[in-house]
């Protein structure tokens, strides 16, 4: 009797329980979605192939191999990007340029991409990256967690708080 009741409670917690996908913005949903239907096919995942082939030269400006505005080059190449793809697809960018191979030096060892941790394991609350079942205060939590230096620490929170919001 009290095993059926348990399993049942149980059975009733599953299905109430959010899905991971809840943990994203409409705007990182988008991004991913968009991604993969008019990128990943010739790129691959855009983590790895934006790290390897962009640069943010002197003045700021994410370039590609041959130098060029990736804006300029992303305005024909593949048919082009629109006017609400365009800004999203280079802020998320810029962002896995930026986190160089931070992620991948000092914390693949134990944990899957940055971009799964991020979808399966973290959420914004409060505008707050967020340990989805900790409820811990990422930012807080990274100053003595995994090495990073505190800016790194700041730099990474940065990077899960745009891919938990899709921008910036
Ligand atoms: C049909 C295959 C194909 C698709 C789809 C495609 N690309 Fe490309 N992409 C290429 C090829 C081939 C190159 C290298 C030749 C060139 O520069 O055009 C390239 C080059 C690039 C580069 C420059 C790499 C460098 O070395 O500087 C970037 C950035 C890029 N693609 C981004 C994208 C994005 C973003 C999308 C989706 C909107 C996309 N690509 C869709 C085939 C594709
Ligand atoms: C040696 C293994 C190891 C390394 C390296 C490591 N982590 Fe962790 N990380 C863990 C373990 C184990 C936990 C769970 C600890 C806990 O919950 O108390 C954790 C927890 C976390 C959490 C909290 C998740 C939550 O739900 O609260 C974040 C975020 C995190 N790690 C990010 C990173 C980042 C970013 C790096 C790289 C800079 C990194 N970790 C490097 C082992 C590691």
């Amino acid at each position: 009797m009290l095993r059926s009741i348990l399993r049942i409670t149980l059975l009733a917690l599953v299905a109430v329980l959010p899905r991971p996908l809840t943990a994203q913005s409409a705007e990182a949903i988008d991004f991913h979605k968009r991604f993969e239907k008019r990128c990943f096919s010739c790129h691959g995942h855009s983590g790895p192939f934006m790290r390897e082939h962009l640069t943010i030269d002197a003045s700021g400006t994410l370039v590609t191999g041959t130098g060029q505005p990736l804006e300029t080059f992303l305005l024909r190449h593949a048919g082009g990007l629109d006017a609400t793809e365009s800004p999203l697809f280079l802020s998320v960018f810029r962002k896995q340029v930026e986190t160089g191979g931070l992620f991948r030096e000092k914390c693949i060892v134990c944990h899957d991409r940055a971009y799964e941790m991020a979808r399966l394991d973290l959420i914004l609350r409060d505008g707050q990256v967020t340990g989805r079942y900790s409820n811990r205060n990422i930012g807080e939590f990274l100053l003595t967690h995994g090495r990073l230096t505190p800016a790194e620490a700041e730099r990474m929170t940065d990077v899960f708080f745009a891919l938990l919001h899709g921008r910036r």
